[in-house]
């Protein structure tokens, strides 16, 4: 097994199972021509992201972390047509590309990119959020689920992505990103208020993982 099998797996099961999408397609097309880095979640990945807040119907929706706006895109197709999702992002260059998706996408009626630092954005929203996907900078994953968990309310549900990082995770060597997910895990695991597991993946964006969290009271 490697990456080349694991891709050509994603390939399959996206041809399987997702429908050709060219609103999805261009998004990431624009992202690739206004110098993006490809981090984006994959298809598959997106669609899961969807079917998770339309299992928890969700109408209010947090990301932190847009990029192009590809999650986003996902996340804001499980809203009904008056539901609303706020998404936090540092890079006003990213933020600017994902507008423009977003709107292409005819969800810009029920989405709002907030441009600035995940944690200093994260006081000024109101909550409660139904579905929160965190997915900025690792380092703040700490700080991003205190405040996710603050603006949450019983049955809210948290997904993190990245908290794999192809095993890096094991190495408690200073990597500020691998502190921030094992710092996150050890808050997670502290509070009452959450139930949570984690899940590696594998596929077309390598090996790395979610973690899923839901609020109980
Ligand atoms: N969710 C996106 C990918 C996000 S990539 C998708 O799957 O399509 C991570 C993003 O977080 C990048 O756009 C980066 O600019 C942004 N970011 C980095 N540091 C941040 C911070 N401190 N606050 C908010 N966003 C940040
Ligand atoms: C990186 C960030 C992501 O959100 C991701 O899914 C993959 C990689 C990164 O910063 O390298
Ligand atoms: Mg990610």
């Amino acid at each position: 097994m490697n990456q080349d099998d694991f891709t050509r797996v994603d390939e399959y099961l996206v041809e399987a199972l997702l429908d050709r999408d060219e609103v999805l397609d261009q998004a990431l097309a624009d992202s690739r021509a206004a110098g993006l880095p490809a981090i984006n979640v994959a298809p598959n990945q997106g669609k899961l992201l969807m079917i998770l807040a339309q299992m928890v119907g969700a109408r209010r929706i947090l990301e932190i972390g847009t990029l192009g706006g590809y999650s986003t895109i996902w996340l804001a197709r499980a809203l009904p047509p008056d539901g609303e999702l706020v998404t936090l992002e540092y890079d006003p260059k990213h933020a600017e590309v994902a507008r423009r998706n977003i709107e292409r996408a005819g969800l810009a009626d029920r989405v709002e990119v907030r441009v600035g630092r995940g944690v200093d954005l994260l006081p000024g929203l109101t909550g409660p959020f139904d579905f929160v996907f965190i997915d900025a900078d690792k380092a703040s994953n700490p700080d991003y689920f205190t405040g996710a968990l603050a603006l949450s309310r019983p049955g809210t549900v948290i997904v993190v992505d990245n908290v794999v990082r192809a095993g890096a995770v094991l190495k408690a060597d200073g990597d500020p990103n691998v502190e921030g997910i094992r710092r996150m895990n050890a808050l997670i695991a502290a509070e009452p208020r959450v139930t949570a597991t984690a899940v590696q993946t594998v596929g077309s964006k390598g090996w790395d993982g979610f973690c899923l969290v839901r609020v109980v009271e």
